[in-house]
């Protein structure tokens, strides 16, 4: 079983068709690449599978349970995570408390509490300050756990979100761009810190336009262009796609 499983999935707005037929999975303990060409439809893609745009045909199933009748809050609680292309934090708030608005949220979620894992601590169940200071250590975070976010540069503040969005304990985990505003060492970290959460059994789909870091930590990658997936496979079968080649990559990636 998938852990995400998109089927025929077609978007429309208005006379512009923004995906067509789209079909993908992402299994538990994966992260997964979706890249393409700006205006392909990743982020549509996101938009449809957490129920903020709603798809003229196609399904979601979400740990095998048909998801795409039912509401973005519900599915958050039955674990669907994500963060935005253009960032979505609390910036008035502190980076600790970025965070604990994370956990506090899933700690409402009663439902939920007593299943979901917590990725970066081998699914222990922590006291909330505990857990607020796993994720920030993890995240290298904890330095400026009293920093308003509002202050921070871009990619710091997309590991807030990260932060924000892991603090919910989901089974799948969207992310849109998340490296864009890190440098190339943060990059690095950050692609090890993907492994290790998918090592821990985490579902992710990574939309990204720094090749590099896809290629190294995703085994499955979707190509997306103009809404329709034009080739899938691992990196050496995308990398060497004419068609991928041709629409996004260009010669001598
Ligand atoms: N809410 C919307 N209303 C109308 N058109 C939209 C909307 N959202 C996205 N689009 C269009 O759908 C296409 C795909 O956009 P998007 O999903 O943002 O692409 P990507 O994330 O791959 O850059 C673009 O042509 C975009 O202009
Ligand atoms: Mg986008």
């Amino acid at each position: 079983m998938s852990a995400l499983e998109v089927s025929s999935m077609t978007v429309r707005f208005g006379g512009h068709q923004a995906l067509s037929e789209v079909s993908l999975a992402v299994d538990q303990g994966k992260v997964v690449g979706l890249i393409g060409p700006n205006g392909a439809g990743k982020t549509t893609l996101f938009n449809a599978v957490c129920g903020v745009v709603t798809p003229t045909s196609g399904s979601v199933r979400l740990m095998g349970r048909d998801v795409s009748g039912i509401p973005t809050h519900k599915r958050a609680r039955l674990g669907l995570g994500r963060t935005f292309q253009r960032l979505e934090v609390f910036a008035s708030l502190s980076v600790a408390d970025n965070v604990r608005a994370g956990i506090e949220i899933r700690r409402t979620w009663e439902r939920r509490g007593s299943t979901a894992r917590q990725y970066l601590a081998s699914g222990e169940d922590l006291p909330t300050e505990a857990e607020v200071q796993v994720i920030l250590d993890r995240l290298g975070l904890s330095e400026l756990a009293d920093v308003s976010v509002g202050a921070l540069p871009t990619g710091q503040a997309r590991l807030v979100e990260l932060g924000r969005a892991l603090g919910a304990r989901p089974s799948v985990l969207l992310l849109d761009e998340p490296a864009s505003g890190l440098d190339d060492n943060e990059t690095a970290d950050f692609g090890k810190l993907l492994i290790e959460l998918a090592g821990a059994g985490l579902g992710i789909l990574l939309v990204e336009h720094d090749v590099g870091l896809v290629m190294s930590v995703c085994e499955q990658i979707y190509v997306l262009d103009f809404g329709s997936v034009i080739a899938s496979g691992d990196p050496d079968t995308v990398r060497s796609n004419e068609a991928v080649v041709a629409a996004y990559l260009g010669a001598g990636t």
